[in-house]
């Protein structure tokens, strides 16, 4: 991580401030004064102001449980943004971790580590997300049998990888899928001849939506859940 960035992450320390107090020669990082803000800095790194010590951030790993007419997104003019829902200092650090469309409920993941939020949303770890849908109208054993095969949809060159569905009820599904195609579960069920009228995400890979929460409502992750393997 870039040395400016270590230390206004840590501290109370705007950016600005933290460019002045390293080209004042106020910062050492293994006990040498470094006055470049570009400077790389690494997990053992000893880094001091004025000789006190600075440690490196915990990273933070939130669940939560988004409400309807709230956007996925760090800032938007016309709704609400789960991050305004989130009363966390540096939550602009925070990045969401597979978005859900505004009129989805359910389970998000937001963190400031890059590497574990691309691991969860990287096709190629193929995590499963599990969906409770609601439908319009009555599920056909057909449909179900296309959705566990996987058919290419509109504007897509590669076919939807095999879904798992478990009927509930007449006009109810679990949806399994292992990849996150922009509004996947509402064009696969389009594609059947459906219509998506309720959409609430249960769970990502290991990670299960704490019903404790409630709409709007977040937690820290546990270690074991951060733990994705
Ligand atoms: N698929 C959708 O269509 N919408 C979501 O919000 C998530 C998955």
């Amino acid at each position: 991580m870039r040395l400016d960035k270590f230390i206004s992450n840590s501290t109370v320390f705007s950016r600005s401030q933290t460019g002045k107090i390293i080209r004042k020669g106020d910062i050492t990082v293994n006990g040498s004064v470094i006055k470049k803000s570009a400077f790389k800095v690494f997990e053992n790194d000893q880094v001091q102001y004025l000789g006190v010590g600075i440690n490196m951030p915990k990273q933070r790993y939130i669940m939560m449980h988004k409400p309807k007419d709230v956007v996925c997104s760090t800032a938007d003019g016309e709704h609400q943004t789960v991050l305004d829902l989130l009363f966390i200092s540096k939550r602009d650090n925070l990045h969401i971790a597979g978005r859900l469309d505004i009129d989805t409920t359910g389970l998000i993941l937001l963190t400031d580590d890059g590497q574990w939020s691309h691991c969860i949303t990287s096709p190629k770890h193929q995590h499963a997300k599990i969906y409770h849908v609601s439908l319009a109208d009555e599920i056909s054993d057909e449909a179900i049998k296309q959705l566990e095969t996987g058919f290419t949809l509109k504007g897509e060159d590669k076919p939807t990888l095999p879904a798992k569905v478990e009927k509930l009820e007449s006009k109810t599904i679990l949806l399994t899928l292992h990849e996150g195609k922009y509004h996947q579960v509402k064009r696969m069920l389009a594609a059947v001849g459906n219509h998506v009228e309720q959409l609430h995400r249960q769970q990502i890979g290991k990670i299960v939506l704490d019903d404790g929460l409630k709409r709007g409502e977040w937690r820290l992750l546990s270690a074991d859940e951060i733990k994705l393997s």
